[in-house]
């Protein structure tokens, strides 16, 4: 069957078997059913990009529900299966007035895939209201946990990218979300600005999801117009003396310091100096509002996107000595 409709890039890739699976006890058969061959485990698909077709069996994540585990006066743990969207989490978070969440409005996936790669946005990083998840050990089928301290987040990193990587499929996550004094992350400037335009003092959990909603509306395509996995990009981090030489020859870039060694340089800003904002290859291009994301205008194969991919990184990496790595997962 072609993957088209479950990788939000869009890319027509087709896969030799495939398998929808809406329980856990579910999963573990079809593991034990297909071990010894090959498999590809598929979430929302939408941050990866396929180069060609998959000659495995690829297993849909498709587990649905949310429940309520605990909560007290102030905290509530929630446990999300792992086939749930994200934003349809947010959104459910936001009616029940559950906060800590709202800055990740919008962003595309699914609850499973989130932790992989500790999803971020305005301030927030999905760590900050993470408890633990539960994973089925593809080898084993045996059900496992892992805490937050377990998973090893980083900057759009876990263990899942690393030592844990292709071992495990995570079938739930549990937040801990405030019921009330909620701690609201609005120090963002784009999300100052949105509020103040709006005249909005003393926001509410759905003010700031709002305000960032018309942000990523502003800048962001939305996949089911146009095919794109969001960041193609990680911000790049380098150390104090590359820092300094780049300061030198390029006193007007943006940066972020994330400590007194490392700086973070927005790829965005090197992408767009280096001419690519809004250039159109065939039907590969990169976003006319958001130089750090590429985007599928219909008919683009997962190789005409690598191939822009790799163009930007070299010119790059020529003009600023910077080397960009991708966010998203190729394969
Ligand atoms: N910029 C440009 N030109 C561009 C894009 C960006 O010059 O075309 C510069 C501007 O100076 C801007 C700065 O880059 O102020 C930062 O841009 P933006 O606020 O859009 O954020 P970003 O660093 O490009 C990151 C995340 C996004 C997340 C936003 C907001 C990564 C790889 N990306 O983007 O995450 O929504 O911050 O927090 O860290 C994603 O991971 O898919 C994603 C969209």
């Amino acid at each position: 069957i072609s993957l088209k409709k479950y990788n939000t890039f869009g890319i027509d890739c087709k896969a030799r078997n495939f398998v929808a699976v809406t329980t856990v006890e579910e999963l573990k058969e079809v593991l034990k059913t297909s071990e010894g061959s090959k498999r590809f485990i598929l979430g929302g698909g939408s941050n990866m990009l396929l180069l060609n077709d998959i000659d495995a069996l690829v297993i849909h994540v498709n587990l649905k529900g949310i429940s309520i585990i605990s909560e007290d006066e102030n905290h509530v743990i929630v446990e999300v299966m792992a086939g749930e969207n994200w934003h349809e989490f947010v959104l459910y978070c936001i009616e029940n007035e559950f906060g800590g969440i709202e800055n990740l409005s919008l962003i595309p996936g699914n609850v499973g895939t989130s932790p992989i790669q500790n999803i971020g946005a305005y301030g927030v990083e999905l760590k900050d209201i993470f408890i633990s998840c539960e994973v089925l050990e593809i080898a084993s089928q045996t059900e496992k946990t892992f805490s937050k301290e377990e998973c090893q987040f980083g900057y759009r990193d876990s263990i899942f990218k690393n030592e844990a990587k292709d071992q495990y499929i995570i079938t739930s996550v549990r937040f801990q979300l405030t019921k009330k004094n909620h701690v609201l992350s609005t120090s963002y400037g784009a999300i100052q600005q949105e509020l103040k335009a709006q005249k909005i003092e003393n926001p509410t959990l759905k003010d700031v999801s709002n305000a960032v909603i018309s942000i990523r509306q502003s800048k962001l395509p939305d996949p089911k117009e146009l095919g794109n996995s969001g960041s193609f990009f990680k911000n790049p981090v380098i150390d104090a003396d590359a820092f300094k030489t780049f300061r030198i020859k390029f006193p007007e870039a943006p940066f972020y310091e994330v400590s007194p060694t490392q700086f973070k340089i927005p790829a965005g800003w090197l992408i767009e100096q280096a001419g690519f904002k809004g250039k159109r290859f065939g039907d590969a291009g990169v976003h006319k509002n958001q130089a750090l994301v590429l985007v599928n205008y219909g008919n683009a194969t997962g190789r005409e996107i690598w191939e822009l991919a790799l163009k930007i990184q070299k010119e790059v990496k020529e003009k600023f000595g910077i080397y960009i790595t991708p966010e998203v997962n190729v394969f």
